[in-house]
């Protein structure tokens, strides 16, 4: 691992705007993520991992508004950028793999389209590599017939196989960062196990910095190198996944450990975990 950060957020603070009132649901949240490493954010559903996410990358809703913090992406503050410009950091400089893979694609375009408009707007189309890139980005997602796929419209598929097509279509921009909320949703074993292995590869070979959201901590357990545990919109413990899952300290980090599972020392044997997963 590298020290380099690709993303680093600092006092990040979103509210839901609810016209005469402000409502924070994001307080200060802060934290980085160097180049080859992968950060875990985990958390109680509702807690402001997804919103934080959405809010790196200025993709909030209308309703929502970051009212505070600094987002530096790849060296560069973001954060006071207009539109335009924190578009072209965005795909370039970090792809993005959103919860609901549903709501990301138009159901009456086809995953072709997509595809070339995703690389249209990040001025990687307009050569042969760029369909290339595509075409094998499916191929490591798994799909034996690329050219099939890009044939079709997402009305036509499964929800996970809309996971596995935004997956790749997140790999097929080849940005250093990846935030990637809830990436194995929806998907059987093999496929989890496949998405893992991959973005293993990302990070080891082309060293991208991967933020994963996962209510699954047996995956934070065997791929993250660092564990950020978030409560009500704020970051509780942060540090090595060593450290957090076999001492942790803050008694919400406890609960949600003890809950996963059963008792929080049981995964005190990581290091040899976590080699077993990589010698795969
Ligand atoms: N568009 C929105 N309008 C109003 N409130 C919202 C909106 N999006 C999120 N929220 C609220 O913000 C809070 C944080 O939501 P968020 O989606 O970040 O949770 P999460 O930690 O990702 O949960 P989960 O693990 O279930 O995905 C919740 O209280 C949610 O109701
Ligand atoms: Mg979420």
């Amino acid at each position: 691992m590298t020290c380099a950060a690709v993303l680093t957020v600092k006092d990040l603070r979103v509210a839901l705007d609810k016209g005469d009132s402000l409502h924070p649901l994001v307080k200060g949240v802060s934290f980085s993520v160097g180049r080859g490493e992968i950060l875990g954010l985990i958390g109680q559903s509702g807690c402001g991992k997804s919103v934080t996410c959405l809010s790196l990358l200025g993709l909030l809703p209308p309703n929502l508004t970051q009212t505070g913090g600094e987002v530096w992406l790849n060296g560069t503050a973001i954060t006071h950028l207009g539109a335009r410009e924190v578009r072209s950091h965005r795909g370039r400089g970090a792809a993005m793999i959103l919860q609901n893979p549903m709501s990301c694609f138009n159901p009456i375009v086809r995953i072709r389209q997509h595809f070339i408009e995703t690389l249209d707007s990040h001025r990687l189309t307009g050569s042969d590599r760029g369909m290339q890139r595509v075409r094998d980005s499916l191929e490591e997602m798994g799909f034996t017939n690329p050219e099939e796929i890009l044939g079709l419209y997402p009305f036509q598929m499964s929800g996970g196989m809309l996971q596995r097509v935004m997956i790749a279509l997140a790999l097929s921009l080849e940005a250093p960062l990846l935030i990637a909320d809830e990436p194995t949703t929806d998907l059987d074993v093999l496929s989890q196990d496949r998405i893992l292995n991959l973005l293993r590869g990302l990070r080891d070979k082309h060293e991208m910095g991967i933020l994963i959201v996962t209510h699954d901590l047996g995956v934070i357990a065997s791929l993250a190198d660092t564990v950020a545990v978030m409560e009500d919109g704020e970051i509780v413990e942060a540090g090595s996944v060593t450290q957090i899952f076999s001492e942790p300290v803050h008694p919400f980090t406890k609960m949600l450990l003890k809950a996963h599972f059963g008792l929080y020392g049981v995964f005190a044997d990581i290091p040899a975990l976590r080699e077993g997963k990589r010698q795969r």
